[in-house]
């Protein structure tokens, strides 16, 4: 009865990764998955985590968490996005449940508004990260575009930004990236911010929050926080998705936090109960382990301190990084602009290389990243920047 079912296309990100690991080539580099690697190359386990761990070891049971996951780990991200002393978590205004990490987060809210705001669309901008068009679409919310990024700055084209803002019916849905823009390490600044809140304020659109970086823009997860606290400023509700993929470095333990900011505690209560009845049916509950870890963390002072360093090491590897390849890129004499590498923040630099620029760069010198000329700049050491930089300059200098 299968018959006829054709291969899905690969993945544009995990695929890459998939082609990597096929190639037997020792010069290999891999910079395409966000995924953070020590300057050998090598996947990090931060020490806060070790030690969460041995925490943990021989202390738990392996019973089922609440179907809204663990309380201790909500209470604890929604500190971190919100506020340590946000007036919307004491008055429990905030509707919340433990995620599958960011994807997990922000499939659920899909599912959320496509349940109870069946007529919405979501508004996601140009460019983005290729999962946010998957999810909406397997939840069957119709998706419109706005723009973003501006292909000849390699900046943020805000005044269409902003012009598209304006035009979209009132009370839409925009999807928005708290900080560190994936794919394009480009964010608004403050002041930008400040408009774009104001903006749907007179409009009554709604905006999510994805922040599957937080930490990774400035180093500090706090400042990090700024966007979604203007926006909580000025009075909006908000939803959010929260990962710690990325900032806890707990990739596979799928552990995120998805919240939305309601009118009332009524209101949250309702929403919440919502939101546990959407995941029941798909897979009951989330996992423990990655929440405990996440928990422990937060919840210890000094852990938090060195989960905080350790957040602040990363982001200083990446952008040291920025500038050895932009140096290197000038040494090697190119013609073009490189400037970019340096301005834009987060994991990624988007160097709007072609799709054709990419392949050699894959083929030729056997480096692999997305065909939209994304570099994750987590992939990038002091052993592999010359060569990928002469790679580059090979492919661009014609
Ligand atoms: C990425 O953009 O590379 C990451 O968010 C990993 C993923 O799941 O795509």
């Amino acid at each position: 009865c299968f018959h006829g079912i054709e291969p899905a296309p690969k993945d544009p990100i995990l695929g890459v990764t998939e082609a990597f690991l096929a190639d037997e080539s020792p010069h290999k580099v891999n910079v395409g998955v966000g995924a953070y690697r020590d300057d050998n190359g090598k996947p990090v386990v931060l020490e806060c985590v070790r030690e969460a761990e041995r925490r943990i070891a021989g202390n738990l049971n392996m019973e089922y968490l609440p179907m809204g996951g663990s309380i201790d780990m909500i209470e604890e991200s929604l500190k971190l996005a919100y506020g340590e002393n946000s007036e919307y978590i004491k008055d429990k205004k905030i509707a919340a449940v433990q995620a599958l990490s960011g994807t997990g987060a922000c499939r659920l809210f899909a599912d959320f508004q496509k349940r109870f705001l069946p007529d919405s669309q979501i508004y996601i901008p140009v460019p983005t990260w290729a999962n946010h068009h998957n999810i909406w679409r397997d939840a069957r919310v119709p998706q419109r575009t706005y723009h973003y990024y501006h292909p000849e700055s390699k900046g943020l084209d805000f005044a269409s930004l902003m012009d598209d803002i304006k035009n979209a019916p009132n009370g839409s849905f925009f999807l928005l990236h708290a900080c560190a823009h994936n794919p394009t390490g480009v964010d608004p600044s403050e002041e930008e911010w400040r408009e774009i809140s104001y903006q749907f304020k007179v409009k009554g659109h709604f905006p999510f929050f994805d922040m599957a970086y937080q930490g990774f823009a400035s180093g500090d997860p706090e400042r990090d926080a700024k966007a979604i606290r203007i926006f909580l400023e000025d009075g909006h509700l908000i939803g959010c998705a929260q990962s710690y993929a990325k900032n806890m470095g707990l990739y596979g333990q799928r552990v995120g936090c998805l919240s939305v900011l309601c009118e009332d505690d009524k209101q949250a209560v309702a929403v919440k109960s919502q939101l546990q009845q959407l995941a029941r049916p798909m897979y009951s509950n989330p996992p423990v382990h990655g929440a405990l870890v996440v928990s422990i963390i937060l919840k210890d002072p000094n852990l938090k301190s060195l989960w905080l360093k350790e957040v602040e090491g990363m982001a200083d590897r990446i952008i040291g990084m920025r500038t050895a390849l932009r140096e290197n890129l000038e040494k090697l004499g190119s013609p073009l602009s490189w400037e970019h590498i340096t301005n834009q923040i987060g994991m990624f630099c988007y160097s709007g290389m072609t799709p054709e620029q990419v392949d050699r760069l894959t083929n030729e010198f056997h480096i692999y990243m997305t065909r939209n000329g994304r570099i994750s700049m987590a992939g990038v050491t002091t052993h592999n920047v010359q060569y990928l930089a002469n790679a580059i300059h090979e492919v661009t200098k014609s």
